[in-house]
């Protein structure tokens, strides 16, 4: 969740790298730093808080040059203080570092370079032994230094480098943390996310693991750790800048949610031929594979695992392969049965969420096949995978995940459907009925968006609430799960799913009078089973709004409100039902006055374990 960017050319080297970390500020940051080289000497200007403290900072005009690299800081080690902030300083002052990652050993780097070296630490952090060890081998030849020091390290790692007397290079390295390089005119820079430079070029180098790249102001050369030089396909960014801004809403977030309509559209029909069949865009995925397959895990975090518990009963349904979905922090400390016939799904957004890597570095270990569903192209987890189908969402930038959800939804419908009908085990009725279901959610997502005004009126009436509870069936368990994570996450309101069943086996405890319950009750087949849950929680006073499928009356009639959604077949409902709850979500938020787009202690990309 740190940001990195880097300049060197003929400019100015402080409106480059400020400009980079502003485009990166949707990652998240508690601190920000940069450093200069001028006249032999590194000019340093750090601060805690805003980016605008360090703008503030930057103001005098002799500060700048034409060389540079900064930093925007989360903190993991050391709190988010000014010292703390990178760049780091080697004691000599010559080199400065910015590193993204965590460095495992640093505790006993810290202390050899304390003990032998003499060497006094001015953060908390472990990213400044990196600054400390270059410093140390620091004799002359700058690359030979930053390869000395990195072969001791431990951990993830993307770091960049500059010293005081080398005023045309910047050296980077790169270890399980994102890092690219952009080509400009009479200038290059460094990044850790494409963002960062999308205001200055679209020609990027994407980094790999283990590469160290020497970036001077005509020039990008990659090697790889034995000094081998790699030669690298240019990548052209076509997605525009201006797609990541806020485009006349308020916030990202609510852009974001009144793009889901577009987004589900693309992800959905630019797989789909004109006879309905699934193109899986490059997927190979023979019958025989899937034959072979006799399992999926499908891993992920957080609001990518609750669209992974929808693809458990869709890859059932529809593929008829046993499935599970795991949080991925978990996944891989449990022994998980994966083999040579495993099919791991991986879902995640960003792409670099540590939790999802890893777990996806541990069943391609014991053989899985890696298939993910990811927004970001280039991304760590796509890199990674065997397979990638991209959900064609566009820039997510808040926080709160919205139209992420959604299209990986849709990419999970797309892989379950193509399954089974592969496999021939999905009738081919059914196929072409949930794909004509399937068809009409853009249109129906955008009827849902109008409920705005209807939900912007609950909202008002229940900002003031410090609890509330989502329930549903089937398909609504897992949107009851995104609907609590979203409200509790831009609110802060405690708020608690679970399965409607399980109410009684304990959470009913907790029912009083004008207790907020938001039923989700959109599956047909389980309706009757909800009412008598309403009916449940109703008898205990609780105060009750439900989320239906249009034409349900007998839900109205018993809950105090009712939210409807157009009808539509149960398997489709969730792409329709979580719509209202992210609005609700966003409209508490805004009457309670959050920064919804960057909530507290939340960042986009969690890049920590
Ligand atoms: C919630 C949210 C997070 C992410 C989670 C995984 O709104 O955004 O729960 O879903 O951190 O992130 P990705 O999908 O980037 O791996």
């Amino acid at each position: 969740m740190c940001g990195i960017v880097g300049y060197i050319g003929d400019g100015s080297a402080k409106e480059a790298i400020l400009t980079g970390l502003k485009n990166l500020e949707y990652r998240g940051y508690d601190s920000a730093g940069i450093a200069i080289g001028k006249k032999d000497k590194i000019l340093l200007r750090k601060e805690s808080g805003e980016l605008e403290n360090l703008i503030a900072k930057t103001q005098k005009s002799d500060f700048d040059g034409t060389i540079g690299i900064g930093h925007t800081r989360w903190a993991t080690h050391g709190s988010p203080i000014r010292e703390n902030a990178h760049p780091h300083l080697s004691a000599d002052g010559r080199v400065a570092i910015v590193h993204n990652g965590i460095i495992e050993n640093y505790i006993e780097l810290k202390h050899m370079l304390t003990e032998e070296h003499g060497i006094i630490f001015k953060s908390e952090t472990d990213s400044e032994v990196i600054a400390q060890l270059i410093g140390i081998y620091y004799e002359g030849d700058l690359l030979e230094a930053v390869r000395a020091a990195v072969k001791c390290v431990r951990g993830a790692y993307a770091i960049g480098v500059m010293a005081a007397d080398v005023s045309d290079t910047i050296i980077a390295v790169r270890k399980d943390a994102p890092l690219i390089a952009g080509i400009g005119e009479g200038c290059n820079y460094l990044a850790s996310d494409i963002p960062a430079v999308l205001g200055h070029t679209r020609d990027i180098y994407v980094i790999e693991n283990d590469e160290i790249v020497v970036i001077t102001k005509d020039d990008i050369k990659i090697y790889d750790e034995d000094m081998t030089r790699v030669s690298r396909d240019i990548m052209h960014v076509e997605w525009d800048a201006a797609a990541a801004e806020k485009g006349g809403y308020e916030d990202f977030m609510k852009k974001e949610i009144f793009e889901q309509p577009r987004g589900v559209k693309e992800t959905l029909e630019r797989r789909l031929t004109e006879g309905d069949e699934i193109w899986l865009d490059g997927i190979e995925l023979s019958k025989e594979e899937i034959e072979n397959i006799d399992r999926i895990y499908i891993v992920a975090c957080g609001t990518a695992s609750y669209a992974g518990i929808q693809g458990v009963t869709l890859f059932e349904k529809f593929a008829g392969i046993p499935s599970e979905s795991d949080i991925a922090s978990e996944f891989r400390y449990r022994n998980p049965l994966v083999n040579e016939r495993t099919l791991c799904v991986c879902i995640s957004q960003s792409g670099e969420t540590t939790d999802t890597l890893e777990a996806l570095r541990e069943a391609k270990r014991k053989g899985a096949r890696i298939l993910s569903i990811c927004n970001v192209v280039g991304s760590s987890v796509a890199r990674e995978s065997d397979d990638v189908m991209f959900t064609w969402a566009g820039p997510e930038i808040a926080v709160a995940s919205t139209k992420a959800y959604t299209t990986q939804l849709i990419c999970l419908y797309l892989l379950a459907l193509y399954m089974g009908r592969a496999k021939g085990t999905l009738p081919d009725a059914e196929y072409r009925s949930v794909l004509a279901e399937l068809k009409q959610i853009p249109d129906k997502l955008t009827e849902v968006l109008k409920t705005e005004d209807q939900i912007k009126t609950l909202a008002e009436k229940f900002y003031i609430k410090e609890q509330v509870f989502y329930i549903g069936r089937g398909m609504d368990v897992g949107t009851a799960f995104e609907a609590s994570l979203k409200l509790k996450e831009i609110t802060y309101i405690n708020s608690f799913a679970i399965a409607a069943g399980e109410l009684k086996h304990g959470t009913i405890a907790l029912v009083r009078n004008q207790t907020l319950f938001f039923v989700l009750a959109t599956q047909d087949k389980l309706y009757e089973k909800m009412l008598s849950n309403i009916e449940e929680i109703k008898a205990r006073k609780a105060y009750v709004v439900s989320v239906a499928k249009e034409g349900n009356t007998r839900v109205a009639k018993v809950s105090d409100e009712t939210i409807y959604i157009p009808n539509c077949a149960d398997d489709v409902a969730p792409i329709l039902a979580v719509v209202p709850m992210q609005l609700l979500a966003y409209h508490i938020a805004k009457m309670l006055k959050r920064n919804i787009d960057k909530p507290r202690n939340l960042a986009k990309s969690v890049t920590v374990e």
